[in-house]
């Protein structure tokens, strides 16, 4: 059995004295790719936030790659384990693609290896477009490099917020394929929250957020 990269127990969240998540249990191995679904509303952010050491959890415990995400050094956890990708992209707009690439290197105090960059950029088929100002780029195009930009730091964890959610049919399928592909290629560690069927279909495993537990699809629909 390969090493769980992600390692949540116990994850419970309370905004405004309504719990959230209630005590949310998951583990994700090197490689393994999970989907969570559920409607509008239900914490999937929240959840996904709390995995990516974004927010704090009141009660539970987190590791990523082996380490606590919950105190310490958690932002140096997050800058070299884990690649964010939002629905509404979160690229600087006024940069080019190549800068935004480059970004969590920045963050990280890292070399900034311009030719890394250009190499991710064309693994999401965009090197054409490394030295385009991101304002100009098409939603499909910006998603791609912000998929460029979580793999930056070659993080083991890639966490995914409805990155189709902003895109047309097609460019979804293309950045559902692209996400997939570039999890089982490079090996990466994927959660995406998504309503899409077809994406959570292709990963290995699909959870709903069902009264702040995650649940197995099939008991509750
Ligand atoms: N920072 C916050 N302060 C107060 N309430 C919040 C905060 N973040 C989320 N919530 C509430 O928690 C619930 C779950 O939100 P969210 O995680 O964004 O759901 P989802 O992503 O599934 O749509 C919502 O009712 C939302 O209003
Ligand atoms: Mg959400």
């Amino acid at each position: 059995m390969k090493k769980p990269i992600l390692k949540a127990k116990g994850i419970s969240k309370t905004f405004s004295g309504e719990t959230i998540l209630k005590g949310i249990n998951l583990e994700v191995r090197r490689g393994e790719t999970v989907a969570i679904m559920g409607p509008s509303g239900v914490g999937k952010t929240t959840l996904l936030h709390i995995l990516g050491t974004l927010e704090k959890p009141e009660s539970g415990s987190l590791e990523i790659s082996g380490k606590n995400g919950l105190s310490g050094g958690v932002s140096q956890i997050r800058n070299e384990h884990i690649g964010f990708i939002f629905q509404n992209f979160n690229l600087l707009e006024e940069s080019t693609s190549i800068e935004n690439v480059l970004m969590p290197a920045r963050i990280g105090r890292k070399p900034l290896d311009s030719a890394h960059a250009l190499e991710l950029l064309k693994l999401v088929n965009l090197e054409n477009k490394a030295k385009s100002i991101v304002k100009h780029l098409s939603g499909g195009e910006k998603q791609r490099v912000a998929i460029a930009r979580a793999l930056c730091n070659n993080p083991d964890l890639i966490l995914a917020d409805e990155p189709s959610g902003n895109l047309d049919d097609t460019n979804s399928a293309a950045i559902h394929q692209l996400l997939i592909h570039t999890a089982k290629e490079l090996g990466k560690s994927l959660v995406v929250v998504t309503h899409n069927r077809e994406l959570a279909a292709e990963c290995d495993q699909t959870y709903l957020i069902h009264d702040g537990n995650l649940t197995s699809p099939h008991h509750s629909d």
